[in-house]
């Protein structure tokens, strides 16, 4: 019988790339082939993103390319999996003939009953969220590199008041701590040296008595020549236990990416964010105490509903306060369903854009100003592969996750982990020269510079 080829094509977070390798295990397990050509395929499936209108919009103009290619290919399955195919799974059968399988986070399990489905021409449609699932058993199916992403919960159970992840993804629950560090033993053995632990609140983990600070320890000490990173972090749930173990292990990076979303007090309680902006600096405070080199990245939502100049300005204050690494900066879109949708959307589009500016290139002085810093000095860097833009360079991160990038040289290569003087910086990227005597043996040292 002829082998059926799925093509599979990501948006959005993390947690949708995890799922995909998800997806794939469970799909090659029953039989079917992988492929990166669309023209190849039997099954296209798009695993989508619902967090902003712009992430939806891009989804909806890509199955308008896919309709043409239906069009000369009927037998072609196409499906829409993740957090779209959970928020418009009426729209999208009904209105978009093309879609053949709708599959919501929770039903990937039976994704090859919905594709048989398909392929006799009814539509497969699994959109029910559990309380309990988490493909704690299913090996995901991930190509040989250096980096993985593990996703060890799932859902999330904030309700922020702008955000449709609760709706899309559910309630949270956590995989068992053995089956993550099982998987991390895995991956080691096949020559990983970078894994992240991923949940949308990573913080809120559990398994048992084993909290994230136990998970993160258990995961630190399966390979020390690993690097343990993790994300997300949700400022109410960041516990000093957290940072003591950050703290206590070398592998583990020194790199938090925390989500303020607001430097106002009277919008974060409108965005039911469950902290002040007080309660925020102090934990940025603690951990700078405990480790020095520690960096952190954030996410700010500009424009939302009733956010004065004044407002604005607090955003812009508690990042000069901070002096994040990174943030990603949106606008605010509303979500239908959320509760944040009853309020009026009332900062003009054209407010949001000055404001997102702002935000942006403040962020982008302070990013550029911390690098200035790192020059002169030596940062340890983990070689990932050749530069973006030449392949006469070499390029990796270091343990606060910046890209380095150094000349190319015919001794080291990608998992190599090299000590790196720091000549020249900008704001996204440093760059400079393996130092003398680079190599550093990663058993018998903190990975930290
Ligand atoms: N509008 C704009 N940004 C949003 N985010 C989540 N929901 C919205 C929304 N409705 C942002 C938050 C979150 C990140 C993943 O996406 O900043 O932390
Ligand atoms: Fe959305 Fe808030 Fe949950 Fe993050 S913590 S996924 S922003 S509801």
């Amino acid at each position: 019988m002829k082998e059926n080829k799925v093509y599979i094509e990501t948006y959005g977070c993390q947690m949708n790339l995890a799922d995909t390798e998800l997806i794939m295990g469970i799909l090659k397990d029953h039989g079917y082939g992988l492929t990166q050509e669309i023209d190849d395929a039997d099954v296209v499936l798009l695993n989508t993103c619902s967090i902003r209108d712009n992430a939806e919009q891009r989804i909806y103009g890509r199955l308008g390319n896919l309709k043409t290619i239906k069009n000369s290919n009927p037998n072609l399955v196409v499906g829409v999996l993740g957090c779209m195919a959970e928020r418009l799974r009426k729209d999208l059968v009904e209105e978009k003939k093309i879609v053949d399988l709708v599959v919501g986070p929770d039903e990937y399990r039976r994704m090859p009953e919905f594709i048989d489905l398909a392929f006799h021409g009814e539509k497969g449609i699994g959109v029910r969220l559990s309380k309990t699932e988490t493909y704690d058993d299913i090996i995901p199916y991930r190509e040989d590199g250096l980096s993985a992403w593990i996703s060890v919960m799932r859902g999330c159970d904030k309700f922020c008041t702008f955000c449709v992840v609760p709706f899309t993804r559910g309630r949270e629950r956590s995989r068992s701590l053995k089956s993550i560090v099982d998987e991390i033993k895995l991956l080691s053995d096949r020559g990983f040296k970078e894994i992240t632990l991923l949940g949308q609140n990573v913080n809120s983990y559990l398994d048992g008595e084993n909290d994230f600070a136990d998970l993160l320890a258990a995961s630190a000490k399966v390979d020390r020549t690993m690097r343990i990173r993790f994300t997300t972090s949700h400022p109410q749930d960041l516990s000093d236990k957290l940072l003591y173990t950050i703290r206590e292990h070398g592998n583990i990076c020194k790199s938090i990416h925390l989500p303020v979303q607001s430097g106002s007090n009277r919008i974060l309680e409108l965005m039911n964010r469950t902290y002040s902006i007080e309660h925020y600096l102090t934990i940025i405070e603690k951990a700078r105490e405990l480790m020095e080199e520690i960096s952190f990245t954030t996410d700010i939502i500009s424009g939302f509903p009733t956010e004065t100049e004044k407002d604005h300005k607090l955003t812009l204050d508690v990042m000069k306060k901070v002096r994040y690494d990174g943030a990603y900066m949106f606008k605010y879109s509303p979500r239908e369903g959320t509760k944040a949708f009853k309020m009026n959307d009332d900062v003009t589009e054209e407010i949001k854009s000055v404001r997102l500016q702002e935000i942006i290139q403040l962020q982008q002085k302070i990013s550029y100003e911390i690098n200035q810093t790192l020059v002169g000095k030596e940062q340890i860097v983990l070689i990932d592969g050749f530069s973006k833009k030449s392949d006469q360079f070499l390029a990796g991160r270091t343990d606060t996750n910046k890209v380095v990038v150094i000349p190319k040289d015919g001794k080291i290569k990608p998992g190599d982990y090299i000590r790196v003087k720091i000549n020249r910086a900008t704001q996204a990227t440093l760059f400079g020269n393996a130092a003398i005597n680079s190599e550093i043996n990663p058993n018998s040292m903190a990975l930290t510079a």
